[in-house]
């Protein structure tokens, strides 16, 4: 029975990409290890508590990223919340199979407390804080008080706090969480960013003052066998 259900919960975190949790030894867990180690030499002189990925279009890959990084994160001991700040096209809750009947847009409209919002995961020290009911204003919550008092609240119980968001050129919603969080990650989809997307992000990343973390080059095609195909480019 046990077996049953262990098999079901590989199949369902298959389906929703989690592959640094279903398989932690393979290649491409090791690149999210890698991001996740390059984060943390980034932190040296300053800590990286609060992370933020973002990409300039849509479907880049920022929702996969942010989802694997937050595991392998949790991985390495730490107690990580994920939170799903995309609040136009929200998946985390698809990812991690929570409710989405409550979650941050609840917490930033003062209806449940922040402890009560986010739930644990079948990962260990992996919380996460859904969206909630998509709402109205997208922007002017995320650029509210309330969100930053709920990013102060999260950064005193966890010891890293990932937010998922929407695409940086279409809304504003990115660059208002970049200036509230410590670092941003930068995803560019393999033969989908135009280089004039991805050099208009960083103008607006800098224009908000948010410091760029990196650049995470996904579904880049590697031949087995390559070099970097095992120990990441
Ligand atoms: N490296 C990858 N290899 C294979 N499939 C991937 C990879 N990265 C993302 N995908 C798939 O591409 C699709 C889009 O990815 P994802 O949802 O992470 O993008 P997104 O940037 O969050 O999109 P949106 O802008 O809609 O929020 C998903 O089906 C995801 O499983
Ligand atoms: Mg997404």
């Amino acid at each position: 029975m046990r077996r049953k259900q262990n098999n079901k919960a590989v199949r369902d975190f298959k389906e929703r990409s989690l592959i640094t949790h279903y398989n932690s030894k393979s290649p491409i867990s090791e690149q999210y290890r890698t991001i996740r180690s390059n984060i943390q030499f980034s932190s040296v002189d300053n800590e990286y508590r609060t992370i933020m990925v973002t990409s300039s279009g849509p479907g880049e890959g920022k929702s996969t990223t942010a989802a694997n990084l937050a595991v392998t994160f949790a991985q390495q001991g730490k107690r990580v919340l994920f939170i799903d700040a995309d609040l136009r096209k929200p998946t985390a809750h698809y990812t991690f199979r929570v409710s989405n009947a409550q979650g941050l847009t609840n917490v930033l409209t003062k209806q449940i407390p922040l402890g009560e919002a986010h739930r644990t995961t079948e990962i260990e020290g992996l919380h996460i804080l859904p969206s909630g009911p998509v709402p109205p204003n997208p922007a002017e919550l995320l650029g509210s008080r309330m969100m930053k008092e709920i990013t102060k609240e999260a950064s005193e119980e966890f010891d890293v706090i990932l937010f998922d968001t929407p695409p940086l050129l279409a809304v504003t919603d990115g660059q208002i969480l970049a200036n509230l969080c410590d670092g941003v990650v930068l995803v560019v989809g393999s033969q989908k960013t135009e280089n004039e997307a991805a050099l208009k992000s960083k103008e607006l990343l800098e224009a908000a003052k948010a410091k760029l973390l990196g650049v995470v080059l996904n579904r880049k095609k590697m031949k087995e066998g390559n070099y970097y195909y095992y120990y990441g480019s």
